[in-house]
């Protein structure tokens, strides 16, 4: 597959038009998915086809040809060979298409036509299921939103500049209703995916929100270039092991002077190594309290993190010396997770931030359960760590490893996601006790 950026939004909310700037900058096809629907929509229209004759339907879906063609910067949407680009605009198409995008076989025929286009060539697709259902794997996901005000503000006078008659009133309402639809259809509802980037174009200019965008895209395809580096793995050789003792020598020396780092309870995870591998599982409060964990600790610590930090330079050096597992946030990064099953069964310590991100407890972000789930599904157990402190320099900083938690107890066939929850729970409440340090 290609390089994909996403993007969703309600009608009004100018993906279309930031979608074809970017797609010019950047060097990317732009693929507008609601003309996809447009065109079924018309070729029911031109066949007089009923909208509960799903034989008549299926028969158009067969058939189909839509083709988005760029032509001196302007984009010609093709059905079946002719130029339809002014017509799916019109009112007849405005008005069906609501209903015909609702159409399970419809949005499967669109879904399978929209990953085929993005397997050989790089895009950026707008429309409503985008990040959600073509491409939770996408490369880059943004859902643009605005006030309803502000949108119906910006096609009124869209509509004005096309002379089209209507006031701001109507165009609200049309506006409101085309909400309803699109965030209540059964399938391919508006949705926000968890991991999308949300930008509220209510106050931005047009030229503001391509240029946040475009910076996003360069980050993300700098990564993806480096994917091949951030994934290899380093082998275990001498070279590498002494470098490693050295770099932990160096760091354990600079953190000790500038964070005056204490350990506590180092014993536990002892405790928990008796019978094999286990999980370290600290509160993360700084960019820099996992390479505290590893460099203080006496067995060989494999960090889970997000995969893109691995775009910097000293930091990929850092992470391929010391066999951190790279791992795409938010989305089912199976590769990351067999790795890490992997590691637990040959015994290995691991060690992930069950908050996700720094201070999510703080930020009231939910728990995620992929240490608990591991735990179970490996049998190893859990070591809560607290780390409290602000690293700023030359202050104290505590890290208090905690009574390792067998989840055996856990393992309930039928009830898997209520358990990896209820053990999430106990982790979070151990590491929360934890960083309770009696200074
Ligand atoms: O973005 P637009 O107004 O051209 O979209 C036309 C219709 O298609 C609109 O009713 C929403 C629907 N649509 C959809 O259901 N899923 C998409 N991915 C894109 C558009």
């Amino acid at each position: 597959m290609g390089f994909v950026v996403a993007i969703d939004g309600p009608a009004g909310s100018g993906k279309g038009s930031i979608t074809s700037i970017l797609a010019k900058k950047m060097k990317l096809n732009s693929i507008d998915t609601g003309a996809m629907y447009r065109c079924v929509t018309l070729a029911i229209i031109r066949n007089n086809i009923d909208l509960s004759d799903m034989e008549k339907i299926k028969e158009v879906l067969d058939n189909i040809d839509i083709k988005l063609i760029k032509e001196n910067d302007n984009q010609i949407v093709k059905l079946n060979g002719e130029d339809v680009s002014k017509e799916i605009r019109d009112n007849p198409v405005n008005n069906l298409v609501p209903m015909v995008s609702s159409i399970k076989e419809v949005r499967t025929k669109m879904v399978e036509l929209q990953r085929k286009m993005a397997e050989s060539q790089d895009v950026i697709m707008e429309g409503r299921d985008i990040t959600t259902v073509v491409f939770p794997n996408a490369d880059l996901k943004i859902y643009l939103d605005a006030d309803v005000e502000e949108r119906a503000k910006r096609r009124y006078n869209q509509n004005k500049s096309k002379n089209i008659e209507c006031t701001y009133e109507q165009v609200l309402e049309e506006m409101k209703k085309r909400d309803e639809i699109d965030k209540n259809k059964e399938i391919g509802a508006l949705k926000i995916a968890d991991d999308a980037i949300v930008i509220d174009t209510t106050n931005l200019t047009q030229k503001q929100v391509v240029k946040k965008i475009k910076k996003l895209i360069k980050r993300e395809k700098q990564v993806k270039k480096l994917e091949p580096k951030i994934y290899s793995e380093r082998p275990d050789n001498t070279r590498k092991r002494v470098v490693k003792a050295i770099v932990k020598v160096v760091l354990r020396g600079m953190y000790k002077i500038f964070y005056r780092v204490e350990i506590i309870g180092e014993e536990n995870k002892e405790k928990a190594g008796k019978n094999g591998g286990f999980i370290i599982c600290p509160n993360h409060v700084n960019y820099i309290d996992a390479v505290a964990i590893v460099v203080f600790s006496k067995e060989k610590v494999r960090f889970i993190a997000k995969h893109d930090l691995g775009r910097i330079g000293p930091l990929r050096w850092l992470e391929r010396l010391f066999d951190v597992i790279p791992i795409k946030r938010n989305t089912q990064d199976l590769e990351a997770m067999k790795r890490c099953l992997k590691a637990l069964k040959n015994n290995e310590v691991l060690a992930i931030f069950p908050e996700g991100t720094r201070n999510g407890m703080e930020k009231n972000e939910k728990a995620k359960n992929g240490a608990a789930f591991m735990a179970i599904k490996t049998g190893k157990p859990v070591v809560p760590v607290g780390i409290s402190g602000t690293f700023k320099l030359f202050s104290k900083v505590y890290i208090n490893y905690g009574e390792p938690i067998d989840m055996s107890k856990y393992k309930i066939k039928g009830k898997e996601k209520e358990s990896q929850e209820q053990a999430t729970k106990e982790i979070m409440d151990n590491i929360v006790m934890l960083t309770n340090v009696k200074k």
